[in-house]
C-alpha cells in the first residue's frame, strides 16, 4: 500500500548491497512512495553487479562513492545535484563494517589498523557526508538525514565487538550535526536503531542465529523486520516528522524497555 508520502522527493541511498540489504528495502519503499532517487555504494560492492538490478527497477542512477573518500562523495553530491537538476530532500546513511567483527578478533584484541577502518566506514562517514552535504548546500529545509544504528550503541552485547563503539559514535554525530544543520538549515538528523535483521552485515555477527531468536523472544512485538525499518524510514523521510530531530528511534518491537518476557522466564525454568 502507498501512500504518496513522498511525492517530489528527491534523495541519496546509501548501502543497498544484495535483495537482504536494509537499504535496499527502503529504496523500493521510497520509489513506491513517489521519490527520486540516486543509488550509492563503494566500488568494490557495485562491482558485484547485483545493485544494477535495483538501479533498473528504481530507474536510479548509481553514483560509486566509498565513504571513507572525501573526494568520492563531493563527487556523487556533484553528480547528484546535477542529475536532479536541484537538492535533495532525504538522505540514508545504511553503511558498517568491521574488520574484526569480520576476522573474529575478540574486542580485548582489536587490531586498531582494523578499529580505524571500521569507524571511518561506519561512524565517521556520516559526518564526512554530512559535512559535503552542507557545503554543497545539496539539501532542501526540512529535508532529513537518517543513519541506521544498533541497541549495542547503549548496551553490551557479545561479539558486536567495536561495532558498538562505532553506533555510539554514529549515533552522536546524528545528534551534533542535528543541532549545527537544524540551526543553519533546517535539516534533520536522525538514527534508527533496528532489531536484528538477516542481512550481509547482520549475518557477520558471531552466533547471529541466536541473538535474533533471542531479541524476537524478549520483544513484545516480535523483531521489526526489514521490510518494516523501510516503512519506518520513509515516515522520517516525509513531512509528517518535520519536527523530530537530532534523535535515536528505537524500532525493534520494544526490545529496548523490555525487562524480561514470560518466554524467557518460562526458557530459563526449564
Ligand atoms: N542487520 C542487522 O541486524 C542490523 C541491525 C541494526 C542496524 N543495522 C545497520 O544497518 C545498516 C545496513 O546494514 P545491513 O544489515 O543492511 O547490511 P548490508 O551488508 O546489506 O549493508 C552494509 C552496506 O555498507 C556498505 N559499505 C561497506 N563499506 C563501505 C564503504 N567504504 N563505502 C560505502 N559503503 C560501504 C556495503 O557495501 C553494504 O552495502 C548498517 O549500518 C548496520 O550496522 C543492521
Amino acid at each position: 500500500m502507498a501512500y504518496n508520502l513522498l511525492k517530489g522527493k528527491k534523495g541519496i541511498i546509501f548501502g543497498a548491497l544484495n535483495e537482504q540489504s536494509i537499504a535496499w528495502k527502503v529504496a523500493q519503499r521510497a520509489v513506491q512512495e513517489g521519490a527520486e532517487i540516486v543509488l550509492s555504494n563503494a566500488p568494490i560492492a557495485l562491482r558485484m553487479g547485483e545493485l544494477n538490478k535495483l538501479a533498473e527497477e528504481c530507474n536510479a542512477p548509481v553514483i560509486g562513492a566509498d565513504v571513507t573518500n572525501g573526494d568520492d562523495i563531493n563527487n556523487l553530491f556533484t553528480k547528484t545535484l546535477e542529475h536532479f537538476g536541484g537538492k535533495v530532500d532525504f538522505i540514508l546513511h545504511s553503511i558498517g563494517m568491521s574488520v574484526n567483527v569480520r576476522k573474529n578478533i575478540p574486542y580485548f584484541e582489536n587490531n586498531y589498523d582494523f578499529t580505524h577502518k571500521g569507524f571511518d566506514i561506519s561512524a565517521l562517514s556520516l559526518h564526512r557526508i554530512l559535512q559535503a552535504a552542507m557545503k554543497h548546500d545539496a539539501i532542501n529545509e526540512w529535508g532529513s538525514v537518517l543513519a541506521l544504528s544498533y541497541i549495542a550503541a547503549q548496551r553490551y552485547f557479545p561479539g558486536y565487538n567495536d561495532m558498538a563503539d562505532n553506533k555510539a559514535v554514529l549515533e552522536s554525530i546524528a545528534r551534533n550535526f542535528g543541532y549545527e544543520y537544524g540551526m543553519a538549515k533546517k535539516v534533520r538528523v536522525n538514527t534508527i536503531s533496528q532489531s536484528p535483521t538477516r542481512t550481509t552485515a547482520g549475518s557477520g555477527v558471531k552466533g547471529f542465529d541466536g541473538f535474533i531468536e533471542f531479541a524476537e523472544k524478549m520483544s513484545p512485538l516480535g523483531n521489526a523486520d526489514a521490510d518494516q525499518c523501510a516503512d519506518y524510514c520513509v515516515t522520517m523521510f516525509s513531512d509528517l516528522t518535520k519536527m523530530v530531530t537530532m534523535q535515536n528511534l528505537y524500532h525493534d518491537g520494544g526490545f529496548s524497555f523490555t525487562g524480561v518476557t514470560q518466554a524467557v522466564i518460562d526458557q530459563m525454568a526449564k
